[in-house]
């Protein structure tokens, strides 16, 4: 049966006691909680791949900016058990912020290049949040295989940048973004959406979309023409304050000129309905 563990030295125990007795392999999910089907496919991915797998739900302050919501961001602890129960969790690690950051922290982990753009330009510091509270976890799980979903493609570029660098023992393996039956994105954030924000927010992934097909039906694109096309659809919902949309190589995050020049592209945007910034992106395979 699955444990909920609030230390970092009982999860380290029993990590080291299921190593003790067990040659397989230890899988983790990090997660901010408020679970949803999203989190539950990594957990079935890890499930899947495992001998143990490691759940952590843990809101970290440090990857909030000033003003972002960090204090409103939606709880529901009976709920994520529940499912990643269901999923067929092992190790769940809750730790609280004191436990995470029992002083100010002196040291953290910063990359380069890869956050100038997209969410690094518009939330700053945010990924140096990301990517320290990610190497505490790892050093703190110690997992062979850690599980990232490719809604945050960004996230996923940064950690494999920072595994590499850092020579972290860990394979970062992408997961595929799940997404509601007519096609919005899953998220935590969606339960801030009124009933408008909601339907309007449809617009994302139909945006997305329309680039899908057109880069099909073209020989080669620009950058510019795929960002055009994802600002226009957009611009439809009246509810919609675009904060970037953006195409560029992945997951070199680097812009193209011509789609001739580059295989994975990335279309990527950030939107606001309201209160609320809802992020979503489509990885093209060019040839
Ligand atoms: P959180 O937003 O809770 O997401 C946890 C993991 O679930 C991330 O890898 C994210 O990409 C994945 N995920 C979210 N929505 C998804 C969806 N619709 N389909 C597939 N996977 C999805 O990302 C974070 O937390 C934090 O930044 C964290 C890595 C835990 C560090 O604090």
């Amino acid at each position: 049966t699955m444990q909920v563990v609030h230390s970092i030295a009982e999860l380290r125990s029993r990590i080291k006691d299921f190593r003790r007795t067990n040659d397989q392999t230890v899988g983790f999910v990090p997660t901010m909680g408020y679970l949803h089907e999203g989190h539950v496919s990594l957990l079935r991915k890890a499930r899947a791949q495992s001998g143990l797998v490691v759940l952590s739900i843990f809101v970290n302050p440090l990857q909030f900016g000033p003003g972002e919501d960090f204090e409103r961001y939606p709880r529901n602890t009976e709920k994520d058990l529940q499912l990643a129960e269901a999923a067929g969790a092992d190790l769940v690690f809750m730790p609280s912020v004191a436990e995470m950051y029992p002083s100010p922290t002196r040291t953290t982990v910063n990359v380069t290049g890869l956050t100038a753009r997209l969410c690094g330009a518009s939330r700053p510091g945010h990924f140096d949040g990301v990517a320290t509270v990610v190497s505490k976890l790892f050093h703190i799980v110690q997992p062979d295989q850690a599980f990232f979903g490719l809604k945050d493609a960004q996230q996923i570029a940064v950690i494999q940048q920072m595994v590499l660098d850092l020579n972290l023992a860990v394979e970062i393996v992408p997961c595929p973004t799940l997404r509601e039956a007519d096609g919005l994105a899953m998220s935590s954030r969606n339960v801030y959406l009124s009933e408008d924000e909601r339907k309007q927010a449809l617009v994302l992934s139909q945006a997305l979309q329309k680039a899908r097909d057109f880069s099909l039906a073209q020989a080669s694109f620009t950058s510019e023409e795929l960002e055009e096309l994802v600002r226009s659809h957009i611009s439809t919902a009246s509810l919609a304050d675009i904060d970037y949309v953006e195409a560029l190589a992945y997951p070199s995050l680097e812009p193209f000129d011509n789609s001739h020049h580059t295989s994975s592209i990335i279309i990527a945007l950030a939107v606001k309905f309201g209160k609320t910034r809802l992020i979503d992106n489509l990885i093209l395979q060019v040839r």
